[in-house]
């Protein structure tokens, strides 16, 4: 390889390297941090790899971001789904509000999303049917509304769901994936109306599901 051709590649790692670093920067920029538990997350550094709660794979892709009851406050934000190579993305117990991204939907190797014990809003992302490899999805005990979108069901792989304590409504799929999941999945969601009937969504009676 000549000269050129070896400093443009290496020019193309730091800057996917980097892109990561960023869209985690971006993460740190917009929760309050009263522990300090980001302090290492210097975004000069050449890639995220070094940093506290981050970890990445041999090519130094970021595969894990575990802060669990960490005490952060603030947003989840949308650069979050840059992260291709996320498996595990564990921000459970904290105190975040706001909605949760749709673009975490292209998180396309996730093995587990856990936001259970937060504040988070707004409905669950429909573009969540497009992580074909997730196994574990908890979003217990938080704020969220509106309808379990259906497309779930087509999560093949998804062996333990968790969306108690919510104020999610409408009815709820029973099929797929949704067939082997226990009661208390769904359970404290005093506005879910029942299984939906027949494969049908009752769309028309419940103008009200928001
Ligand atoms: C969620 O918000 C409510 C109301 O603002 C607050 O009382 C509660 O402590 C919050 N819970 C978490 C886990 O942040
Ligand atoms: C799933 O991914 C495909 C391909 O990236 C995209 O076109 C589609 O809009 C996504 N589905 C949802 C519901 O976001």
């Amino acid at each position: 390889m000549s000269f050129h051709v070896v400093a443009i590649f290496l020019l193309l790692v730091r800057t996917n390297a980097n892109s990561e670093g960023d869209a985690l920067y971006a993460f740190r920029k917009a929760v309050k941090d009263p522990n300090n538990v980001l302090n290492s997350w210097d975004p000069t550094l050449v890639d995220p790899c070094t940093w506290f709660h981050v970890t990445c794979d041999n090519h130094n892709r970021v595969t894990r971001l575990d802060l669990g009851h960490a005490k952060l406050s603030g947003y989840l934000v949308p650069q979050l789904g840059r992260l291709q190579h996320l498996q595990f993305l564990e921000l459970y117990k904290n105190e975040l509000v706001g909605p949760i991204p749709k673009e975490l939907g292209r998180l396309k190797n996730l093995v587990s999303l856990g936001l259970y014990h937060n504040n988070l809003t707004g409905s669950i992302p429909s573009s969540f049917s497009n992580l074909s490899n997730l196994k574990f999805l908890r979003l217990n005990s938080n704020r969220l509304s509106g309808r379990i979108p259906r497309e779930l069901a087509k999560l093949g792989n998804l062996k333990i769901l968790d969306l108690s304590n919510n104020d999610l409504c409408g009815t709820f799929p029973t099929f797929g994936s949704f067939s082997k999941f226990p009661e208390q999945s769904l359970k404290n969601n005093p506005r879910l109306e029942g299984p939906e009937l027949m494969g049908l969504v009752r769309y028309d009676d419940d103008g009200l599901c928001k």
